[in-house]
């Protein structure tokens, strides 16, 4: 059995940290508190709730679990995963300085670039699979270091404990968003970084059936923060989403297994097919951090991404596939394929997709805990459409 760091297993935490019966009925699902205000006994005397924008018991649960699975001090859920990068980056002032890896989800430098840069933030994108890039993009007012590893697509894995060192000495804080792993492959607060981002919509939620975002905090002065914006701005998790969150993360740990089981079958095989170019996966030895991955995280996952030689190649293979589905997002049960370049990294325009070298014949998988067999012969029918 997987163990964490705390005296529990993984699985053990995944179900129960949070998820105790209800206290008032003996549920042993977390109810859903579909209410927007609670009663309130007098004048300043309640049972700890006021209103569901500042907090609900079915999200306060959500929340220790997530904080316990990272092993985290606290954890703040958001309506998306971009709305808890928002969240993240509401924390600085205009004249700050962010550093972002220059491969991640292509949402984030949108928002970055389009949005927050307008409020004076300023940011720049480096390759931080090697840690010396962030070393020397540092300026006396960077505040945040913000990390996605393995990179969406790419599959580039940055050293979390390297980048965590050169943060310290400079006192930026480092955040990782811990998406593609998720708590049960990689646990970055145990490697030194300073935040977690997840989108749960992702491997925690595992059902493609709900949007969420959180942000897992080793500090009281960061939950005190983003229990304050939670209450200021308001872009909280419904108790509905947190549910399906609370519900996905109980089969997380066997998920995983599955996932990464799976993956590692895919991934080889696509290695052999003849008319695969180049395949992105760090559990295969040809990957350029192979022996970093292995080092930082306990599995490989179900993320990669391959070449198919060109746009009409992929369009090819994509309209062919039956088992995988066709269409954004990754982390669900079913297997999901993806064309980055038109789909989630289309806002990055060619010239950025060329300088982090993302093609149009480029196509990402995320596969899921379907029987092996079919995925593989489905992705076979599809490769000879090429
Ligand atoms: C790694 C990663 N982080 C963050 C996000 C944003 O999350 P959401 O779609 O829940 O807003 C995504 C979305 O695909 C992602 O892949």
């Amino acid at each position: 059995m997987k163990k964490s760091t705390k005296e529990s297993g993984f699985a053990t935490k995944a179900i129960h940290s949070g998820q105790e019966p209800d206290p008032s009925t003996g549920a042993v699902a977390v109810p859903i508190f579909a209410t927007s205000t609670f009663v309130q006994q007098g004048i300043g005397k309640h049972k700890g709730y006021e209103y569901a924008r500042v907090s609900n018991p079915t999200r306060t649960r959500l929340e220790q679990n997530l904080a316990a699975l990272e092993g985290g001090r606290s954890s703040h859920v958001f309506s998306s995963g971009m709305a808890a990068i928002n969240a993240m980056c509401t924390t600085l002032k205009a004249g700050d300085h962010l550093i972002c890896s220059h491969n991640v989800y292509g949402g984030v430098p949108r928002l970055f670039n389009q949005i927050l840069a307008n409020y004076g933030l300023q940011f720049s994108y480096v390759d931080t699979s090697d840690a010396q890039n962030v070393a020397r993009a540092l300026r006396p007012n960077t505040r945040i270091v913000y990390v996605e590893t393995p990179t969406n697509p790419l599959m580039s894995v940055s050293d979390i404990r390297a980048i965590s060192r050169i943060c310290r000495g400079h006192g930026a804080e480092l955040v990782v968003d811990n998406t593609f792993m998720s708590p049960y492959f990689q646990q970055p607060i145990a490697l030194g970084a300073d935040m977690v981002i997840h989108s749960t919509t992702k491997f925690l939620n595992g059902h493609s059936d709900g949007l969420g975002g959180a942000i897992v905090c080793t500090r009281k002065s960061q939950a005190e923060k983003f229990a304050f914006i939670q209450k200021s701005a308001g872009a909280i998790l419904s108790p509905f989403e947190c549910w399906l969150v609370l519900r996905g993360v109980k089969t997380l740990a066997v998920r995983m297994e599955q996932h990464d089981q799976n993956g590692r079958a895919v991934a080889a095989f696509l290695d052999k097919h003849k008319k695969v170019k180049a395949v992105f996966y760090p559990g295969l030895r040809s990957h350029p951090q192979h022996a970093l991955a292995r080092r930082q995280m306990s599995g490989f996952g179900s993320m990669i991404s391959f070449e198919t030689g060109s746009l009409g190649n992929a369009k090819r293979m994509l309209a062919r596939v039956r088992v995988c589905s066709l269409g954004e997002s990754l982390g669900g049960v079913e297997t999901l394929i993806s064309h980055p370049a038109t789909m989630t990294h289309a806002a990055l325009g060619p010239a950025g997709r060329k300088a982090i070298g993302i093609t149009d014949g480029m196509v990402r998988i995320s596969v899921g805990i379907e029987d092996v067999d079919d995925i593989l012969a489905d992705l076979d029918h599809a490769l000879r459409a090429i």
